[in-house]
């Protein structure tokens, strides 16, 4: 059995792993450690079977011994630690879940519905590290992964509506406390049928204004508003997460050599953590719709082509009716009045899920076969 590691199980993403390999059996066919950066020789957590005290995620001589280490400690982990486990001689596989090593050429962006003959292929070759992708990305590919594979996309233009859990647990909990000081400063006016909306909607605007709104970790009010900027800038004027749609996409498709133009504006709204994106696509040719639907509908399990009708949509196709959710909606599927070539399409998905914890288990997965 193999000896697999895990570090930063604790934290959000690694908290939704745990829940997805408890879920799946998977600790049943490893032999799993867990360490720790603050608790060494405390109890480890439940996963059905015997298992040693925590260990010292940052000993080299401890990491050494496991055959795969999976972390989802975030990226500065990463930085510190995996280095010198290489140049210890470590040759064991590493799963990852912070982008510190996914643009390294000697690295896998794993997403095994959309990539699995790039993963076999790199396996085949020796890579040792596997790293999951940026989550709009992931999810990205999960709807519309039948048309990038049928090679049909020219290009894409993604305009996202990114949840809070992908700025981490903090903003989830600001998000909320942000609605509770809105609700909070207006809920007697609210409560009144006599009130008038405009007293209402200017004591709201004066609250989100104000320094009584939380706002330490997104560093601006987004309750009741939106946030046009995730990630760092970049040279180009481009947000960091911007720059990613195109980076990690070839990557992830193998297409390092005839890259896929993609670009697009990435936004922070008040969604718990399912990210959205409203996609433009332009197809290489005028494909009748029913033969994209079919396309997309049959690239993987999760995929979900949802009716272009407003019932359907209003049902299936929300943060709301996704989150917690391995379902990979996608719909407003039509032609765009620039042509036949021009496809519009909207996804949602849980980006905590498949835009995080789910393709790192399914990589240990393949580990196993
Ligand atoms: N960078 C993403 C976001 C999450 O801020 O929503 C992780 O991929």
């Amino acid at each position: 059995m193999k000896k697999v590691g895990f570090i930063g199980w604790r934290g959000m993403v690694g908290s939704v792993l745990m829940d997805r390999m408890r879920e799946e059996n998977d600790f049943q066919d490893i032999e799993p450690v867990f360490f720790s950066t603050s608790q060494v020789g405390q109890a480890g957590p439940d996963v059905g079977k015997e298992i040693p005290a925590l260990g010292d995620a940052k000993s080299v001589d401890e990491l050494k011994k496991l055959d795969v280490i999976v972390t989802c400690q975030g990226g500065d982990y990463t930085h510190e630690v995996y280095p010198k486990l290489r140049e210890a001689g470590w040759q064991g596989y590493w799963i990852d879940a912070a982008s510190a090593l996914r643009m390294q050429d000697n690295s896998v962006i794993v997403l095994d519905p959309v990539n699995r003959k790039v993963i076999d292929q790199a396996l085949d070759s020796g890579v040792k590290d596997y790293v999951g992708g940026n989550c709009t990305v992931s999810l990205m590919l999960m709807a519309l992964g039948g048309l990038f594979n049928a090679d049909l996309v020219e290009w894409a233009s993604a305009q996202t509506y990114q949840a809070a859990s992908g700025a981490g647990a903090q903003n989830m909990r600001e998000l909320i406390a942000q609605m509770g000081t809105i609700h909070g400063a207006v809920a007697d006016k609210l409560a009144d049928p006599a009130s008038a909306i405009l007293d209402i909607d200017r004591q709201v605007a004066d609250t989100m204004r104000s320094s009584d709104l939380p706002q330490q970790h997104f560093g601006a009010p987004l309750a009741g508003s939106l946030l046009p900027w995730i990630d760092k800038e970049m040279e180009n004027g481009q947000s960091k997460e911007e720059w990613k749609a195109q980076a990690e996409t070839n990557k992830i498709l193998g297409r390092g050599e005839q890259p896929i133009p993609l670009d697009g504006t990435c936004v922070r709204i008040g969604a718990m953590r399912c990210h959205a994106q409203a996609l433009t696509v332009k197809l290489k040719k005028d494909v009748p719709l029913d033969e994209v639907l079919e396309l997309i509908r049959n690239a993987n399990d999760w995929v979900k082509v949802v009716p272009n009708e407003k019932d359907a949509t209003l049902r299936d196709l929300t943060p709301t009716a996704v989150t917690g959710t391995l379902t990979i909606p996608v719909g407003r599927l039509r032609k765009l009045n620039m042509g036949g070539e021009y496809l519009n399409a909207f996804t949602v998905g849980d980006q905590l899920l498949w835009g995080a914890a789910e393709p790192l288990r399914r990589m240990l997965r393949i580990l196993l076969e």
